[in-house]
């Protein structure tokens, strides 16, 4: 059964929070193992008694772009794997498509802690057969973002989180969100806006050091406490609120079928033999909105400043008569570059969600101990120069063939940026429906243009990200043209 504390681990903290008193049984576990076997441990940075390479990790530029210089120094061409030690919890770090299918697809059934019941409802409710059910909300939130932004084009950022929050909140909830004056809409956006400052890379070591949780928040590295519990408030407003709603809606007779929640309420009967009860449909259902929201609006915010930045790719997107359907996105072959650029470029989870070692594994010769805390190097993977060439520079042409189709010899980075094995993001095809109708609308509407300066100069907002695991812009203060 899912229950609040694990809802917040899952997403909320998703770095190292399995880390706990069972990992470290489970590593001194293995250290036993290690001593029966030969293996040697992947290679890694030699680190300190007991803080291990807590200091290796780089301070100056985000973790994902370390661990992508560390890769080259200690990945190896057999394996590209590279191990840390973080107070004590032995880490590794997949830096290759390969390893991690190796590894957390092939192997899955080792690699992953997976909570089963969720995992079937979102199967259930995003699989791609019948993930075309939320067209509909798709195209509204579109079509309201597209409004917004003629009205009001300053507000860009704004106008996003709105389209994508009510989409989440009317396909979980039936709720349906007008303004960003909206109660339910509020709760959970100040709980994202609480949970994401610790996500930057100095709470990141935090999570390896669960006992700083317990300091007061005036000494340094303090605060994780209260800020837990203000993390934990918030996350139940943001999932008992909109509950309430659908739970006082029904018993008033009213008629709001077809979002997630009444769906599953309508099988409570079935689903309670599966282990299924209200409590785990309210935490999947805040879930959705979690998992959703930053991630699509990370890629939508990226897409806008990349846009911004290069406002010679708008010439190459023709303008139709009419606003694009879900029905014309295999017909537009550079609008689908465009996504996948943006995906590259700037990857929304640049170092995936933890999974953990079951039980002890061998791969390759090298010996990977039962408890570890396996990351995703997936912004290293989008920006190996060997598979793209210049890969700072933002390209969406590297994607496309002499015939302007997608070329398929070109590694895809949506095989990667929606996580692996077992815990792959059950919503990548609904969000892939999601950005392809929202893109090539806000393409067909407006120019992108960046900001000018006091002489009119287009003056290119710099690739500037607020650093967190789910990575967010600061405001970029261009407004999109007519
Ligand atoms: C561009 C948008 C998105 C990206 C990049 C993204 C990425 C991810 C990643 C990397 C994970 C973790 C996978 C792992 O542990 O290996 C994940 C999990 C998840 N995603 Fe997404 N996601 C996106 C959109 C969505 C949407 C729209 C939904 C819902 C409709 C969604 C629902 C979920 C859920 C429920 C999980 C947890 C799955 C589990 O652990 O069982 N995601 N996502």
């Amino acid at each position: 059964m899912l229950d609040d504390s694990k809802i917040l681990s899952h997403l909320v903290v998703p770095a190292g929070v399995t880390i706990s008193l069972i990992a470290l049984t489970r590593y001194l576990k293995s250290r036993d193992s290690l001593n029966k076997v030969k293996f040697p441990y992947p290679p890694g940075p030699k680190g300190l008694p007991l803080i291990g390479n807590a200091l290796d990790l780089p301070r100056s530029i985000p973790i994902w772009e370390g661990f992508a210089q560390m890769a080259e120094t200690y990945g190896t061409s057999t394996t590209d794997i590279m191990y840390l030690k973080m107070f004590g919890t032995d880490v590794v770090v997949l830096n290759s498509s390969e390893t991690i299918a190796d590894l957390l697809d092939k192997r899955s059934a080792i690699y992953s802690d997976k909570m089963e019941n969720p995992s079937r409802l979102f199967h259930e409710f995003f699989n791609i057969a019948t993930v075309d059910r939320y067209d509909e909300g798709q195209r509204r939130a579109a079509s309201r973002l597209l409004k917004n932004l003629g009205e009001h084009p300053a507000d860009f950022h704004h106008h996003v989180q709105l389209a994508t929050g009510s989409l989440a909140l009317s396909i979980t909830y039936g709720i349906r969100v007008d303004s960003p004056k909206n109660p339910y809409f509020n709760a959970v956006e100040e709980m994202l806006e609480t949970i994401l400052p610790a996500l930057v890379p100095g709470a990141f070591l935090v999570e390896f050091l669960p006992f700083l949780r317990h300091f007061p928040s005036w000494l340094p590295g303090g605060g994780a406490s209260s800020f837990g519990e203000r993390v934990y408030k918030y996350s139940l407003d943001s999932i008992t609120l909109p509950m309430q709603y659908v739970t006082e809606r029904l018993k008033a007779g009213g008629e709001i079928s077809g979002s997630l929640v009444t769906r599953c309420l309508d099988k409570l009967g079935v689903l309670r033999e599966q282990n299924v009860n209200e409590e785990v449909i309210r935490n999947v259902a805040g879930l959705v909105y979690l998992a959703m929201a930053d991630t699509t609006n990370t890629v939508l915010n990226t897409f806008f400043l990349a846009m911004a930045r290069n406002t010679h790719i708008l010439d190459e997107v023709t303008g139709g008569e009419r606003l694009p359907e879900h029905s014309d996105m295999n017909e537009l072959p550079y609008v689908t570059a465009i996504i996948k650029e943006t995906f590259r470029w700037s990857p929304p989870v640049p170092i995936g969600t933890t999974h953990r070692l079951m039980e002890d594994d061998v791969y390759k010769g090298i010996f990977i101990p039962a408890g570890t805390t396996l990351l995703e190097n997936i912004w290293g993977i989008c920006h190996d120069e060997k598979v793209y060439p210049d890969p700072e520079l933002f390209n969406p042409g590297r994607f496309l063939g002499k015939d302007g189709k997608i070329d398929p010899s070109v590694k895809d980075p949506e095989a990667r940026i929606f996580g692996s094995g077992r815990r792959i993001c059950p919503g990548r095809h609904f969000a892939l429906r999601n950005l392809h109708l929202v893109i090539a609308n806000v393409l067909t509407a407006f120019d992108i243009l960046p900001p000018v300066d006091e002489n009119g100069n287009p003056q290119p907002p710099p690739p500037a990200f607020k650093y967190s695991q789910v990575r967010l812009q600061q405001e970029l203060g261009f407004l999109p043209g007519s």
